[in-house]
């Protein structure tokens, strides 16, 4: 084999993504899946995984097989086996990674933890009560909704998809939103003063000491148009957004991203990999939202498509920490991602429904699979909540939306769940 050999760690659509991008790269040999989905057989061998991601065991097990196979380089995408240590554990058998440490990667692991370090590092973001006990929750929440019109913010701690955060429109829906949480077994909540403003995700990626921040991506979080109904992973991307303009994202990147950077290395775990900005834009400046340890998914599917330059340069050069070397470059217009999610999502999702995806959709549309799989007469059938990302690039932001849809509308998918309006608020701005 000449080239690299690439393993890329999980099986959603940000995955499938990273594998299509990866094995373009005339620099890539060969990409492993682990495990990869449906959507990822014609672009590498998959890896099944019999321990999962997210244990230690599991994690030492992937990094075994990375050194047995030879790897020279391990993207991994979701921040579940981050959390666990594979960065460490593929460190110490001397297989480079593009992902942070799991010191680093404790920013995702706990939003008590990312809201205390917030607040040592001066970081600007919402104001809010971290607790263990429920009726000191019942206070902030109620202090809280009375300062934002009744509006409210409660968050279980733990690492929970994207889905254990609800906005609550009174402090009775905060208040069972927090009882659910402490029910669920969740240790501590997070009550947070509710911030007014455009949303967006800014990805950066970072090789310990330079920082790349990617085009801003918009992306969609609640489960049904307007905004409205339970959190997501998230239902549709749309990338570049510019929300700002030059003088906010500089703002961002000042007020935000570089003290995070510095405060992680003043304490001795500098970040490579990809950190991710929840940010709301207020009136007051941008505020920053969470942080997580990994690409957006799908705001990784709407900005790789636009990635008119080599994706394993850029990401090999991150792990061996060369970002100074690398400019990417991106392709003119815009690219959106629109989610088809099972029937039930982001409730328990109704699986083995049978998809029929054509194969040709389009000049600039590529559909990447998350929760996929192949019944015994090997139709393809839905395997999990997010089941597609329909990505279409266009010459504008209203081209790509439109394109995207025009695919998802041939995609036959009995039930599917799917908004109607990615990319709403980008062409309001
Ligand atoms: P998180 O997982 O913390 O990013 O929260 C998920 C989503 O909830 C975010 O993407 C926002 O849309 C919303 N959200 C979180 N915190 C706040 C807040 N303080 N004010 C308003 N919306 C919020
Ligand atoms: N799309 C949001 C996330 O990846 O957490």
């Amino acid at each position: 084999m000449s080239g690299a050999r690439v393993m890329v760690v999980g099986g959603g659509g940000r995955e499938h993504a990273l594998a299509w991008a990866l094995a373009r790269s005339p620099r890539v040999g060969e990409v492993i899946l682990a495990p990869g989905n449906a959507g990822t057989a014609d672009l590498g061998p998959r890896l099944p995984t019999p321990l999962g991601l997210a244990t230690p065991e599991a994690v030492g097990w992937l990094a075994a097989e990375a050194e047995r196979r030879a790897v020279d380089l391990v993207v991994v995408g979701p921040e579940a086996p981050l959390v666990a240590g594979l960065v460490d554990a593929l460190a110490a058998r001397g297989v480079a990674a593009y992902g942070p440490t799991r010191a680093a990667a404790e920013l995702e692991a706990s939003k008590a933890h990312a809201k205390s370090f917030m607040q040592r590092y001066a970081i600007p973001t919402a104001g809010a009560v971290t607790t263990d006990r429920p009726e000191v929750a019942g206070e902030a929440i109620d202090a809280f909704a009375a300062r934002s019109g009744g509006r409210v913010v409660v968050k279980a701690s733990g690492l929970a998809a994207g889905k254990g955060v609800t906005v609550a429109f009174d402090p009775a829906e905060g208040r069972a939103a927090a009882a659910a949480a402490f029910a669920a077994g969740e240790r501590q909540v997070v009550v947070e003063e509710f911030l007014e403003g455009d949303e967006v995700s800014l990805l950066v990626v970072c090789d310990g000491r330079h920082a790349l921040p990617l085009p801003l991506v918009e992306d969609h979080k609640a489960a049904y148009d307007g905004d409205v109904g339970p959190m997501t992973g998230g239902m549709g991307t749309l990338a570049p957004v510019d929300p700002w303009g030059p003088t906010g994202l500089q703002e961002a990147i000042r007020s935000v991203v570089t003290p995070t950077l510095e405060g992680l290395r003043a304490e001795g775990r500098p970040f490579v990999g990809t950190l991710f900005l929840g940010l709301m834009l207020t009136s007051g400046g941008p505020r920053l939202l969470e942080y997580n340890v990994r690409f957006g998914d799908p705001e990784l599917q709407a900005l790789l498509p636009l990635l008119a330059s080599d994706a394993f340069e850029l990401l090999d050069g991150a792990a061996r920490g060369r970002l100074g070397d690398v400019r990417p470059v991106w392709r003119p217009g815009a690219c959106a991602c629109v989610v088809m999610a099972a029937e039930g999502y982001p409730g328990p999702p109704k699986t083995g429904v049978v998809i029929d995806l054509p194969s040709d959709l389009g000049r600039d549309v590529v559909v990447f699979h998350a929760g996929t799989a192949r019944d015994a007469d090997g139709r393809l059938v839905s395997a999990g909540g997010r089941v597609l990302g329909v990505t279409a690039v266009g010459r504008d932001a209203v081209a790509a939306v439109e394109r995207a849809y025009e695919a998802v509308d041939r995609i036959v998918f009995p039930g599917a769940h799917v908004r109607r309006d990615i990319g709403r608020r980008a062409r309001r701005w």
